[in-house]
């Protein structure tokens, strides 16, 4: 799946309506979308999604915030998917992301920063197989 990313539109961005806009420009940016769902992380589910920061300090604030409402959860399909959907988002605090990247357009700190994008194609496999059944990746 080394075409394959893995992204969610995270409660900040969805309370404030801008799935919408995202999802143009993921498209608009080339990506495909493989699959798509809006649905709510009970806790148990944030906490295991997000099992790789257990240690970290601003784990319970992110395991928080992830759960606080609906989210858009995605899989994206592009050449180049991991690294370029990275780019495409910018910076994981907003304030550091780079101009017309979906983070410096709608995050507003680094919680509450608009959208996921796996790391790796080795999680970003894992995490689209957390959210979707193979049946519903097209
Ligand atoms: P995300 O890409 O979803 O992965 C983990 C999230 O933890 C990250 O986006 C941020 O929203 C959040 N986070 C909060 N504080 C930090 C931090 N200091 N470093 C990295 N991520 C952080």
């Amino acid at each position: 799946m080394a075409n394959i990313t893995f992204t969610m539109i995270k409660p900040d961005a969805v309370a404030k309506g801008h799935i919408g806009d995202i999802l143009k420009d993921i498209t608009d940016a080339g990506f495909t979308i493989k699959a798509a769902k809006m649905t709510q992380l009970a806790k148990q589910d944030a906490e295991a999604f997000y099992a790789i920061h257990a240690e970290r300090p601003f784990f319970k604030d992110l395991v928080e915030f992830m759960t606080s409402g609906p989210i858009v959860a995605a899989v994206l399909e592009k050449d180049n998917a991991v690294a370029d959907f990275r780019t495409l988002i910018g910076a994981t605090n907003p304030a550091e992301a780079a101009e017309g990247t979906i983070r410096a357009k709608y995050a507003e700190s680094i919680d509450a920063n608009a959208v996921h994008g796996s790391d790796s194609d080795e999680n970003a496999a894992i995490e689209a197989a957390f959210h979707f059944a193979a049946k519903e990746i097209f």
